[in-house]
Protein backbone atom coordinates (compact mmCIF):
# COMPACT_ATOMS: atom_id res chain seq x y z
CA UNK A 1 0.00 0.00 0.00
CA UNK A 2 0.90 3.61 -0.67
CA UNK A 3 1.96 5.62 2.66
CA UNK A 4 -0.11 8.75 3.73
CA UNK A 5 0.68 12.13 2.51
CA UNK A 6 0.03 15.23 3.87
CA UNK A 7 -2.48 16.06 1.59
CA UNK A 8 -4.25 12.23 2.08
CA UNK A 9 -4.52 13.65 5.67
CA UNK A 10 -6.04 16.72 5.01
CA UNK A 11 -8.70 15.08 2.53
CA UNK A 12 -9.54 12.37 5.53
CA UNK A 13 -10.25 15.24 7.62
CA UNK A 14 -12.97 16.62 5.09
CA UNK A 15 -13.90 13.22 4.12
CA UNK A 16 -14.96 12.81 7.66
CA UNK A 17 -12.66 9.18 7.64
CA UNK A 18 -10.91 9.01 11.52
CA UNK A 19 -6.84 9.28 11.09
CA UNK A 20 -5.44 6.17 13.42
CA UNK A 21 -1.70 6.74 14.52
CA UNK A 22 0.00 4.51 16.60
CA UNK A 23 2.92 5.19 18.94
CA UNK A 24 5.75 2.49 17.93
CA UNK A 25 9.51 2.59 19.24
CA UNK A 26 11.16 -0.33 17.24
CA UNK A 27 11.25 -3.19 14.09
CA UNK A 28 8.79 -5.41 15.35
CA UNK A 29 6.33 -2.77 16.80
CA UNK A 30 6.31 -0.68 13.73
CA UNK A 31 5.88 -3.77 11.41
CA UNK A 32 3.47 -5.03 13.35
CA UNK A 33 1.38 -1.65 13.65
CA UNK A 34 1.70 -1.62 9.92
CA UNK A 35 0.21 -4.74 9.10
CA UNK A 36 -2.18 -3.84 11.16
CA UNK A 37 -3.18 -1.07 8.66
CA UNK A 38 -2.46 2.25 10.91
CA UNK A 39 -2.10 5.66 9.24
CA UNK A 40 0.62 7.15 11.18
CA UNK A 41 3.43 5.74 13.05
CA UNK A 42 5.13 7.87 15.69
CA UNK A 43 8.35 7.32 17.30
CA UNK A 44 7.39 9.24 20.50
CA UNK A 45 9.92 10.04 22.85
CA UNK A 46 7.59 8.60 25.49
CA UNK A 47 9.83 6.28 24.78
CA UNK A 48 12.19 7.34 27.59
CA UNK A 49 8.98 6.34 30.34
CA UNK A 50 7.82 3.19 27.93
CA UNK A 51 11.31 0.96 27.36
CA UNK A 52 13.88 2.83 28.55
CA UNK A 53 12.35 3.43 31.93
CA UNK A 54 13.08 6.80 33.02
CA UNK A 55 10.27 8.45 34.72
CA UNK A 56 9.67 11.01 32.52
CA UNK A 57 10.48 12.37 28.30
CA UNK A 58 13.10 14.79 29.70
CA UNK A 59 16.19 12.22 29.48
CA UNK A 60 15.41 11.38 26.13
CA UNK A 61 18.03 12.75 23.70
CA UNK A 62 18.38 13.42 19.93
CA UNK A 63 20.19 9.67 19.60
CA UNK A 64 17.90 8.08 21.40
CA UNK A 65 15.10 9.60 18.78
CA UNK A 66 17.31 9.20 15.53
CA UNK A 67 18.14 5.13 16.86
CA UNK A 68 14.44 4.16 17.43
CA UNK A 69 12.82 6.36 14.49
CA UNK A 70 15.74 4.36 11.90
CA UNK A 71 14.49 0.79 13.94
CA UNK A 72 10.63 1.75 13.22
CA UNK A 73 11.40 2.83 9.94
CA UNK A 74 12.90 -0.45 8.68
CA UNK A 75 10.19 -2.39 10.33
CA UNK A 76 7.14 0.23 8.59
CA UNK A 77 8.81 1.50 5.09
CA UNK A 78 5.24 2.11 3.74
CA UNK A 79 3.88 4.07 6.46
CA UNK A 80 4.12 7.84 7.06
CA UNK A 81 6.36 8.08 10.28
CA UNK A 82 6.77 10.99 12.70
CA UNK A 83 9.86 11.44 15.15
CA UNK A 84 9.22 13.39 18.09
CA UNK A 85 11.68 16.24 18.70
CA UNK A 86 12.99 15.83 22.50
CA UNK A 87 13.37 18.20 25.11
CA UNK A 88 15.05 21.33 24.98
CA UNK A 89 16.33 20.56 21.12
CA UNK A 90 14.15 23.25 19.45
CA UNK A 91 13.96 26.08 21.55
CA UNK A 92 17.28 27.56 20.89
CA UNK A 93 18.68 29.25 17.51
CA UNK A 94 17.27 28.22 14.43
CA UNK A 95 20.74 26.12 13.24
CA UNK A 96 20.73 24.29 15.96
CA UNK A 97 16.71 23.44 15.94
CA UNK A 98 17.14 22.41 12.07
CA UNK A 99 20.56 20.10 12.42
CA UNK A 100 17.84 18.20 14.94
CA UNK A 101 15.38 18.28 12.66
CA UNK A 102 18.03 16.99 9.34
CA UNK A 103 19.11 14.07 11.85
CA UNK A 104 16.20 12.93 12.42
CA UNK A 105 15.10 13.05 8.55
CA UNK A 106 18.27 12.13 7.30
CA UNK A 107 19.70 9.43 9.48
CA UNK A 108 15.77 8.10 11.17
CA UNK A 109 14.07 8.45 7.88
CA UNK A 110 11.40 10.25 9.43
CA UNK A 111 8.67 11.69 7.16
CA UNK A 112 7.84 14.57 9.54
CA UNK A 113 8.83 15.73 12.97
CA UNK A 114 6.68 17.04 16.07
CA UNK A 115 7.10 19.34 18.09
CA UNK A 116 5.34 20.49 21.51
CA UNK A 117 3.67 23.80 22.37
CA UNK A 118 1.54 26.48 21.51
CA UNK A 119 1.95 29.99 20.41
CA UNK A 120 5.97 30.25 21.41
CA UNK A 121 7.15 27.68 18.97
CA UNK A 122 4.46 29.04 16.14
CA UNK A 123 8.45 30.80 14.38
CA UNK A 124 10.06 27.62 15.17
CA UNK A 125 7.08 25.70 13.45
CA UNK A 126 7.05 27.80 10.63
CA UNK A 127 10.71 27.91 9.81
CA UNK A 128 10.74 24.14 9.76
CA UNK A 129 7.88 23.96 7.21
CA UNK A 130 9.88 26.43 5.08
CA UNK A 131 12.49 24.29 4.75
CA UNK A 132 10.48 21.73 3.66
CA UNK A 133 9.62 19.43 6.64
CA UNK A 134 5.72 18.49 7.38
CA UNK A 135 5.79 19.40 11.30
CA UNK A 136 3.03 17.90 13.44
CA UNK A 137 2.31 19.96 16.43
CA UNK A 138 1.38 19.14 20.07
CA UNK A 139 -0.54 20.88 22.58
CA UNK A 140 -2.96 20.25 25.55
CA UNK A 141 -0.71 18.21 28.45
CA UNK A 142 2.67 18.71 27.25
CA UNK A 143 5.11 16.07 29.04
CA UNK A 144 7.81 17.92 28.29
CA UNK A 145 6.98 20.99 30.71
CA UNK A 146 5.77 18.54 32.95
CA UNK A 147 7.11 20.45 35.26
CA UNK A 148 5.75 23.91 34.53
CA UNK A 149 2.26 22.17 34.16
CA UNK A 150 2.62 20.34 37.73
CA UNK A 151 1.59 17.25 37.19
CA UNK A 152 -0.61 15.36 34.23
CA UNK A 153 -4.02 16.89 34.53
CA UNK A 154 -6.37 17.26 32.08
CA UNK A 155 -6.16 20.64 30.02
CA UNK A 156 -8.56 23.08 29.09
CA UNK A 157 -11.20 22.74 31.91
CA UNK A 158 -11.50 26.57 32.66
CA UNK A 159 -12.59 29.44 30.13
CA UNK A 160 -8.96 31.08 30.18
CA UNK A 161 -7.50 27.93 29.25
CA UNK A 162 -9.48 27.29 26.71
CA UNK A 163 -9.25 29.70 25.05
CA UNK A 164 -5.28 29.84 25.37
CA UNK A 165 -5.45 26.18 23.88
CA UNK A 166 -7.43 27.72 21.39
CA UNK A 167 -4.78 30.72 20.01
CA UNK A 168 -2.47 27.88 20.02
CA UNK A 169 -3.98 25.17 18.19
CA UNK A 170 -4.27 28.43 15.66
CA UNK A 171 -1.00 29.47 15.92
CA UNK A 172 0.41 26.00 15.25
CA UNK A 173 -2.07 25.95 12.12
CA UNK A 174 -1.48 29.33 10.70
CA UNK A 175 2.37 28.26 11.08
CA UNK A 176 2.10 25.51 8.47
CA UNK A 177 2.09 22.50 10.28
CA UNK A 178 0.31 19.68 8.24
CA UNK A 179 -1.63 18.04 11.74
CA UNK A 180 -1.25 18.83 15.41
CA UNK A 181 -1.81 16.02 18.67
CA UNK A 182 -4.74 16.76 21.29
CA UNK A 183 -3.48 15.08 24.64
CA UNK A 184 -5.66 15.15 27.85
CA UNK A 185 -8.24 17.79 26.74
CA UNK A 186 -11.54 18.53 27.51
CA UNK A 187 -14.38 16.76 24.75
CA UNK A 188 -15.40 20.12 24.13
CA UNK A 189 -12.45 22.33 23.54
CA UNK A 190 -10.66 19.35 21.56
CA UNK A 191 -14.22 18.89 19.21
CA UNK A 192 -13.83 23.37 19.18
CA UNK A 193 -10.34 23.66 18.12
CA UNK A 194 -11.33 20.37 15.32
CA UNK A 195 -13.96 22.64 13.99
CA UNK A 196 -12.31 25.70 13.75
CA UNK A 197 -8.75 23.89 11.98
CA UNK A 198 -8.79 23.15 9.00
CA UNK A 199 -5.61 20.37 9.65
CA UNK A 200 -6.41 17.22 10.92
CA UNK A 201 -6.43 17.03 14.84
CA UNK A 202 -5.29 13.79 16.28
CA UNK A 203 -6.53 13.05 19.86
CA UNK A 204 -5.04 11.24 23.19
CA UNK A 205 -7.57 11.65 26.34
CA UNK A 206 -9.10 14.23 23.89
CA UNK A 207 -12.24 12.19 23.09
CA UNK A 208 -13.88 11.04 20.01
CA UNK A 209 -14.61 14.36 18.25
CA UNK A 210 -10.99 15.19 16.98
CA UNK A 211 -10.39 14.14 13.37
CA UNK A 212 -7.93 10.83 14.78
CA UNK A 213 -6.89 9.19 17.71
CA UNK A 214 -3.10 8.10 18.77
CA UNK A 215 -1.91 5.46 21.51
CA UNK A 216 0.91 4.32 22.80
CA UNK A 217 1.70 0.48 21.26
CA UNK A 218 2.39 -0.99 24.75
CA UNK A 219 -0.39 0.78 27.12
CA UNK A 220 -3.00 -0.74 23.90
CA UNK A 221 -1.68 -3.76 24.08
CA UNK A 222 -0.69 -4.00 27.99
CA UNK A 223 2.91 -4.71 26.71
CA UNK A 224 4.95 -3.79 30.19
CA UNK A 225 3.64 -0.04 30.67
CA UNK A 226 5.15 1.45 33.74
CA UNK A 227 2.02 2.91 34.53
CA UNK A 228 -1.45 2.32 35.87
CA UNK A 229 -4.00 2.05 33.18
CA UNK A 230 -5.37 5.25 32.71
CA UNK A 231 -9.10 6.53 31.79
CA UNK A 232 -8.48 7.81 28.65
CA UNK A 233 -6.24 4.28 27.46
CA UNK A 234 -8.52 1.34 26.15
CA UNK A 235 -6.19 -1.89 26.34
CA UNK A 236 -7.23 -4.27 23.33
CA UNK A 237 -4.67 -7.18 24.62
CA UNK A 238 -2.82 -8.30 27.48
CA UNK A 239 0.58 -9.34 25.98
CA UNK A 240 2.03 -8.50 29.17
CA UNK A 241 0.34 -11.03 30.68
CA UNK A 242 1.11 -13.44 27.26
CA UNK A 243 4.70 -12.72 27.83
CA UNK A 244 4.77 -13.27 31.59
CA UNK A 245 3.34 -16.46 31.34
CA UNK A 246 5.51 -17.73 28.51
CA UNK A 247 8.71 -16.45 30.34
CA UNK A 248 7.39 -18.30 33.59
CA UNK A 249 6.81 -21.71 31.50
CA UNK A 250 10.17 -21.51 30.01
CA UNK A 251 11.86 -21.31 33.51
CA UNK A 252 9.89 -24.32 34.92
CA UNK A 253 10.70 -26.64 31.83
CA UNK A 254 14.16 -25.55 32.30
CA UNK A 255 14.14 -26.26 36.16
CA UNK A 256 12.57 -29.71 35.25
CA UNK A 257 14.37 -30.45 32.29
CA UNK A 258 11.78 -30.83 30.05
CA UNK A 259 13.07 -28.16 27.88
CA UNK A 260 15.42 -28.85 25.58
CA UNK A 261 13.05 -31.80 24.45
CA UNK A 262 14.32 -34.49 22.38
CA UNK A 263 13.02 -32.50 19.04
CA UNK A 264 14.94 -29.62 20.01
CA UNK A 265 18.09 -31.63 20.16
CA UNK A 266 21.38 -32.32 17.83
CA UNK A 267 23.11 -35.89 17.60
CA UNK A 268 26.20 -37.04 16.43
CA UNK A 269 26.09 -39.91 13.83
CA UNK A 270 26.17 -43.57 15.84
CA UNK A 271 29.68 -44.41 14.49
CA UNK A 272 31.59 -41.60 15.49
CA UNK A 273 29.91 -41.42 18.99
CA UNK A 274 30.99 -45.48 18.82
CA UNK A 275 34.12 -44.54 17.42
CA UNK A 276 34.98 -41.54 20.17
CA UNK A 277 32.99 -43.07 23.25
CA UNK A 278 33.39 -46.84 22.46
O1 LIG B 1 5.51 10.51 22.72
C1 LIG B 1 4.35 10.16 22.42
O2 LIG B 1 4.01 8.95 22.38
C2 LIG B 1 3.39 11.21 22.10
C3 LIG B 1 1.95 10.81 21.90
C4 LIG B 1 1.33 10.37 23.16
C5 LIG B 1 1.17 11.88 21.25
O3 LIG B 1 3.77 12.34 22.01
NA1 LIG C 1 5.87 12.73 22.76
Amino acid sequence: RKPLTTAKMRKMKQDGVPITMVTAYDYPSAKLSEEAGVDLILVGDSLGNVVLGYDSTLPVTLDDMVYHTRAAVRGAGNTFIVADMPFLTYHGSLDVTLKGVARLMQEGGAKAVKLEGGEEIAATVEAITKSGVPVVGHIGLTPQSVHQLGGFRVQGKSSEQAEKLMRDAKAIEQAGACAIVIELVTDELAAWITKELSIPTIGIGSGVNCDGQVLVFHDLLQYGSASAPRKFVKTYANIGEAIRNGISSYVQEVKTRAFPAPENTFHMDNDVVQYLYG
